[in-house]
């Protein structure tokens, strides 16, 4: 693998199903009685998170705990970002101190890749502003591989804010790479120029869109990203493109609901679709731990690693 994983370009084909393979190994660690190995042991990772998260941090950080690795958070709010340090300082101080790798979220598109220009660590984008979230498509990816048992060919319908979406970006492009037939939907305010360019479908009626797909997955309404009137209200917004269990009805039989988290309960997703029996939304959450253990493995040498 590359340095760096900053986006799903990053990786060929081959090395995407190595991760998806390898994360099959790393869930067999959290199920043991003692949930660790001593794979990443004198490592030091650093996660250095400017925009809040739950899940993506939360993950990281058991995996590096789960593959032995030190590992330590930078809190920004109470970091000397808050004295005007800029990020390339912050990360060139944080590199004096030699780190491994260095797993960064930030809320402007290519603060990952500015990073890695200037940083010797490996650096692992964690989600950067609109642009992309590489590990959240993988997880995605093999949460779908599990249950379908394939990709190829599957209808993979995308609903929601697509513009602001740095989970569409990367899902998008490694959904299209392994064959899956990706539809996408949402508002013409929220439509990304130029989409179809990447090999999707675009529908303007979420009906059309979900009918016999294969999965859903539902994106949030961004509403931090927002700065301007992108939809008249959220009532509205829920009726048009919100997940209900009659819009559900549409699919396979065997549909399943994605998220990646955080949900707008009631905006973009109704609570009963949510929570029932076609949602994978938390297994997802799990799968999560498993496929950043593999990356984190996969990059710091894989086997020449251990
Ligand atoms: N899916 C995701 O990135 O969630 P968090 O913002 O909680 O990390």
């Amino acid at each position: 693998m590359k340095k760096d994983l900053l986006s799903i370009d990053d990786l060929s084909t081959d090395e995407i199903l190595l991760v998806l393979d390898t994360a099959e190994a790393m869930r067999e660690i959290g199920q043991r009685p003692i949930k660790k190995v001593p794979t990443l042991r004198g490592k030091t990772i650093v996660n250095l998170f400017y925009e809040p998260s739950t899940r993506t941090r939360t993950s990281f950080e058991i995996a590096e705990k789960r593959l032995s690795a030190d590992t330590l958070n930078i809190a920004v709010a109470t970091s000397s970002v808050l004295k005007g340090e800029t990020l390339v300082d912050t990360a060139m101080n944080i590199e004096a101190m030699a780190p491994d790798m260095i797993v960064m979220r930030h809320a402007s598109s290519g603060a990952a890749h500015l990073l890695a220009r200037v940083c010797r660590s490996r650096i692992i984008n964690a989600g950067d502003g609109m642009h992309e979230h590489p590990t959240q498509a993988l997880l995605d990816a093999f949460t779908i591989r599990e249950h379908k048992k394939r990709i190829d060919g599957l209808k993979v319908a995308i609903v929601g804010d697509l513009l602001h979406s740095r989970v569409l970006r990367s899902n998008v492009l490694l959904l299209t790479r392994l064959g899956a037939d990706v539809w996408v939907s949402g508002p013409p305010t929220f439509m990304p120029h130029g989409i179809e360019r990447f090999g999707v479908r675009v529908s303007p009626h979420v009906d059309e869109a979900v009918a016999d797909a294969d999965v859903i997955m539902m994106l949030r309404i961004q509403q931090e990203r927002l700065a301007g009137a992108f939809i008249p209200s959220l009532r509205e917004y829920f009726t048009t493109f919100g997940m209900t269990s009659e819009r559900v009805a549409r699919a396979k039989a065997d549909v399943i609901i994605m998220h990646p988290g955080p949900m707008n309960r009631g905006v973009e997703i109704a609570s009963d679709v949510a929570d029932g029996p076609y949602s994978v939304i938390l297994e997802q959450v799990a799968n999560g731990v498993a496929v950043r253990m593999a990356v984190l493995y996969l990059l710091a040498g894989g086997a020449d690693a251990d």
